[in-house]
């Protein structure tokens, strides 16, 4: 639960919370909703995710994701340093100069799945000290108010704390009702979309809030396509990730379950296929097209365009 002094915080940086108050999710609304079962039929099969390698009642996946990051948020970033050797500072580097926010004049973004703030203060920046814009603006969306709480303390030691060019707010995702159609110009993702139950229902929001135009940008663990680094990388993430997440977070599932679901996600041309499905132009099936491959494919990124 947010604290009242930063639930207050977060209300008063959010310019659409304000009107639409974080709302309470209703994990098992599907269940409560279904029809009786009639005497002469079987009941229906459970609809099933992957919470990692495991296969979990889809309706239980969301508070389990919630779990591993209300674990993981305090010690999110040392993690993240230690595990990826600071790695993925510099693919965020890349894929964010690489969308080139402000170039064309201030953008209205939205990061999803954006808890500790680390694209949107990286989309600020770049278009301030790049294109001298101070008016682009970022709403951060995420399902989980630990991460959120994280994200507004270190937008606090910035200059854009308690200016519209942020704003925070607790959505799931594959549920985006609060935000209004064809609003963004630029959604990004970032190490967020393999944790959502429903990949398609993610990116029909996603396709529903930018505008005609507006880029589609997720940044994701991927496939390794080179034999020998695969089995290097296997080796390196199931054995040494956990590890360190018993060591410097005293939390080895979260950890293994983070590891479990980067190999779950569908590889780079069957994501592609997924996001055109949603309705998204993207360039050929092939690195340099519809995505581009960060170190072999450990990450991706996939773009798109909403017409
Ligand atoms: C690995 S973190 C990535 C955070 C940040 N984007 C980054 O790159 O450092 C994954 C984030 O996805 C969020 N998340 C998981 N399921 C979600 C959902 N259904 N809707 C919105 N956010 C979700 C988690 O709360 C967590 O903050």
């Amino acid at each position: 639960m947010l604290s009242t002094s930063t639930r207050q915080g977060l209300r008063l940086a959010s310019r659409i919370s304000r009107s639409t108050p974080p709302r309470v999710l209703n994990l098992y609304a599907r269940a409560s909703t279904s029809a009786p079962n009639s005497s002469s039929q079987p009941p229906p099969e459970p609809r099933t995710a992957s919470f990692g390698f495991r296969t979990v009642p889809e309706d239980a996946k969301e508070s389990m994701v919630k779990e591993v990051f209300d674990s993981v948020a305090s010690n999110y970033d040392l993690m993240n340093d230690a595990t990826s050797f600071g790695v993925h500072r510099l693919w965020k580097d890349s894929f964010v100069s690489s969308l080139r926010p402000g170039r064309k004049g201030p953008m209205k973004c939205i990061d999803v799945a954006g808890g500790t703030g680390d694209i949107a203060l990286r989309i600020l920046d770049h278009a301030r000290e790049t294109y001298a814009d101070r008016e682009t603006t970022v709403d951060i969306a995420d399902i989980n108010a630990e991460m959120l709480k994280e994200g507004f303390r270190r937008f606090k030691k910035t200059m854009y704390h308690n200016t519209p060019q942020i704003a925070f707010h607790e959505a799931n995702a594959q549920e985006m009702s609060a935000f209004p159609d064809n609003t963004y110009d630029l959604y990004t993702i970032a190490f967020g979309i393999r944790n959502c139950t429903s990949i398609p229902a993610v990116l029909k929001e996603a396709h529903r809030i930018l505008k005609p135009g507006g880029t589609f940008a997720c940044l994701e663990f991927s496939r390794v396509g080179n034999p020998l680094l695969s089995t290097l990388y296997d080796q390196y993430s199931f054995s040494v990730i956990p590890l360190m997440g018993t060591v410097l977070a005293g939390d080895r599932d979260s950890y293994q379950y983070l590891v479990e679901s980067i190999r779950k996600f569908p590889p780079q041309a069957e994501f592609a296929q997924m996001i055109r499905e949603a309705g998204f132009a993207t360039g050929k099936d092939e690195d340099g097209g519809a995505w581009t491959d960060y170190w072999g494919g450990i990450a991706s990124v996939h773009k798109a365009v909403k017409l």
